[in-house]
């Protein structure tokens, strides 16, 4: 089938180079030139697991890039409208760029096609959609708006394209429900998951996929549900781990208790420094308005929202209390990113933390496989980047850790403990067990865990493991 997806940003470049995989005619559309260019030429514009493999599959070949939306309407069945729904200063989704691009779609429509909303959007959103193609004179039976939400993660977005946990539809006609279906069709069959040159499939996945046929409001809600469900899980983990602090309980324990209950699930429960990302925060917000524009005060999205920004000043009051005054003091930070495997930074609370800590006077240096280009972007040469963990360790005062990289949870710690100046590891993300970090010589402290200092010996008084 020929699609074209509008808006190469992540999910828009992710779906259009996945769709292409599994069999289809793309057309990426952008209006930004140097970003198509970059595209042609072979560029990867994000850091994204068999992105790289699968965009030189197809580029060029079922994978075109273009900036003329009418053409590509034209020649296409089905048009994913997948451009940014960057949150308004009051947290609802500015749906500016979804009005222009649904205007321009009018324009192309020459017969039968189908709009499907990819971007994450409040309910409502298709029947504005719809009402703006209307009003520019096209022929309502020429037409139909669906809503597909995604629910790709940074990080492992091509593997949750292709190996998602089901894919929802929402439609109001049989006729765009079946165009959908072909669209999904080598996921749904498994045909896909038997070709020799598929993807791995990661460990979770349950094949088939199931493809969940719902109203396009229903399917707007389940996108906007997902997440905000999503959010309050991880800020509830986060209250609990505040009172396993203040007990003196292990988070760890109590997450592995709760989560074997299959009602609960054990994923999206780990205690942390918040959520941070493109999505959460800002549909969390969007979801809150649209239902108060709707008549329903959701106040319990405002309490998902403030533990998640206290849990940041929680990790802040951590590292004073660890290190009393940080004005001056040298710290070493692994992780930029907002969470692990992906090169984004937007929203990230380990860059929030950064600069609180600046601001306070301290001098960082911080390590990130992947977003130092996209920090010292935003922040210059106000923090000095380090090549690797132990060199941002190297010589500081203590060691923070903010980010879930795989990699840091796999330092050699004898390593890591020779390059601080003083073993002190505040760790906003529980890579460590506070055992092993006690008698490695540590001072650790870490999230709904009790701090844990190498046994009876004063922290400031060892070095190398060994006491001074
Ligand atoms: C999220 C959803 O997980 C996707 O299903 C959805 O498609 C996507 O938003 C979107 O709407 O586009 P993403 O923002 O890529 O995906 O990242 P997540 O893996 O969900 O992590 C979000 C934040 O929560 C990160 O800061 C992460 O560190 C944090 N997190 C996640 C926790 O603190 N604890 C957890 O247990 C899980």
């Amino acid at each position: 089938m020929r699609v074209a997806v509008v808006g190469s940003g992540y999910v828009g470049l992710v779906a259009g180079t996945c769709f292409a995989d599994l069999g289809h005619d793309v057309i990426l559309v952008d209006n930004d030139e140097r970003k198509l260019a970059a595209l042609r030429a072979g560029q990867v514009p994000i850091h994204e697991k068999f992105l790289p493999e699968l965009l030189s599959r197809h580029r060029g070949n079922r994978l075109q890039f273009s900036d003329n939306l009418k053409e590509a309407v034209r020649q296409s069945a089905a048009i994913f409208v997948a451009v940014g729904t960057p949150p308004t200063q009051s947290g609802e989704a500015d749906l500016s760029f979804v009005e222009s691009v649904a205007r321009e779609i009018s324009g192309g429509i020459d017969d039968y096609k189908i709009v499907v909303e990819k971007s994450t959007v409040p309910v409502y959103t298709s029947e504005w959609i719809r009402k703006i193609i209307l009003r520019n004179g096209t022929d309502p039976e020429s037409f139909d708006v669906v809503s597909n939400p995604e629910f790709l993660r940074e990080g492992t977005a091509v593997s949750d394209f292709l190996f998602p946990d089901r894919i929802v539809i929402g439609c109001d006609s049989q006729r765009s429900a079946d165009v959908l279906r072909e669209i999904y069709a080598p996921l749904t069959d498994g045909s896909y998951y038997k070709r020799s040159d598929a993807i791995p499939q990661p460990d979770r996945a349950l094949l088939p996929p199931p493809l969940i046929v719902t109203s396009t409001k229903s399917a707007e809600l389940i996108k906007h549900a997902s997440n905000a469900f999503l959010a309050l899980k991880i800020s509830f983990i986060n209250a609990v781990a505040s009172v396993c602090e203040s007990v003196g309980a292990d988070v760890n324990q109590v997450v592995h208790g709760i989560g074997t209950d299959t009602r609960i699930g054990p994923r999206f429960l780990n205690p942390g420094i918040g959520y941070g990302g493109s999505c959460f925060p800002k549909d969390v917000m969007a979801f809150r308005a649209v239902a108060r524009e709707h008549g329903y005060d959701f106040s319990l999205l405002d309490e998902v929202m403030r533990i998640n920004e206290d849990q940041r000043h929680r990790f802040l009051r951590k590292v004073h209390s660890a290190l009393w005054t940080v004005r001056g003091k040298r710290l070493g930070v692994l992780g930029l990113a907002f969470k692990g495997g992906t090169d984004d930074i937007r929203e990230s609370p380990a860059i929030a933390i950064v600069q609180a800590l600046l601001q306070q006077g301290s001098q960082i240096t911080a390590y990130d496989p992947a977003a130092v280009d996209h920090t010292r972007e935003v922040m210059g040469d106000s923090i000095a980047f380090a090549n690797s963990s132990y060199e941002a360790a190297h010589n500081a005062d203590a060691l923070l850790v903010l980010t879930e990289w795989e990699e840091f949870a796999n330092l050699d710690l004898n390593r890591l403990r020779q390059e601080l100046k003083y073993p002190i590891v505040i760790d906003g993300r529980n890579l460590y067990d506070p055992e092993v970090m006690a008698t490695q010589g540590f001072t650790y402290y870490s999230v709904g865990r009790a701090a844990c200092h190498p046994d009876g010996v004063p922290a400031a008084a060892l070095k190398n493991g060994k006491k001074a």
